[in-house]
């Protein structure tokens, strides 16, 4: 299967923002080369060095001490998100992958992050239904199979505190959801998933025409 690095703005707009905002550093280009190497062209399924800064920014700004990340990968999201947690803070990453997650324990380790990730092998909506209530999620973001999106989310929201977020990759399938002949059912999921948080009065939300699309809802 041909996975490319989805965008839904003009190439043109997308390298000027890019070559506007807070470039990756050394590792996080690092890893993504290493990434091509290793995946091939699922590497277009990491996120964009803009989106990672997003990330580490909402985080920072959040004062996250329990996030949640569905869909590690080869670590790029999991050390964007782990960078900007508070002193004391904690990442439980989910994955089904261990081949696509031992690229990410080595880059966490060489990070210095390898002591604030939990790492746990198996489908996320199985990880997230055993959590306990406490503690309280502070920040979430959900990048895995398309299908568990709604799942995904319903799990997360009753266990995110009052300001907490959780941000979704990957809402706009490159303009999919907005075409009425495509009716795939991660598509269908997808567009569901993005009816439900626009009404969801638990949070409010945003969405951005970053990359794939990026959903930000934060709880009330
Ligand atoms: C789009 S990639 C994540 C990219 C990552 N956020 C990054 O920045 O590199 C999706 C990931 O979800 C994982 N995945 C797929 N199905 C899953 C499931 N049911 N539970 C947990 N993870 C799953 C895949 O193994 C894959 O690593």
């Amino acid at each position: 299967m041909m996975i490319m690095p989805v965008t839904i703005t003009d190439p043109i707009v997308e390298d000027y923002t890019l070559a506007h905002s807070t470039p990756a550093d050394a590792l996080l280009v690092e890893l993504a080369a290493e990434t091509r190497e290793a995946t091939g062209s699922r590497a277009g399924m990491q996120i964009s060095a803009d989106e990672g800064t997003l990330l580490t920014m909402l985080v920072k700004m959040t004062g996250v001490r329990f996030a949640v990340e569905v869909g590690v990968f080869t670590g790029y999201s999991s050390i964007c998100i782990a960078r900007g947690l508070e002193p004391d803070g904690r990442l439980l990453a989910c994955d089904v992958s261990e081949e696509w997650t031992s690229i990410a324990r080595r880059y966490w380790q060489r990070a210095g992050l390898d002591d604030r990730v939990d790492l746990r092998i198996g489908p996320a909506i199985d990880t997230l239904r055993a959590l306990p209530a406490e503690p309280r999620i502070d920040f979430a973001f959900v990048d895995a199979d398309k299908i568990g999106y709604l799942d995904y989310y319903e799990e997360i929201v009753p266990r995110l505190r009052s300001g907490g977020l959780v941000v979704v990759d990957n809402v706009l399938q490159g303009g999919a959801v907005i075409d009425p002949a495509r009716q795939e059912e991660y598509i269908q999921v997808t567009r569901r998933l993005n009816d439900r948080v626009a009404a969801d009065l638990r949070v409010e939300s945003v969405m951005l025409p970053l990359r794939d699309g990026v959903t930000i809802a934060r709880k009330r």
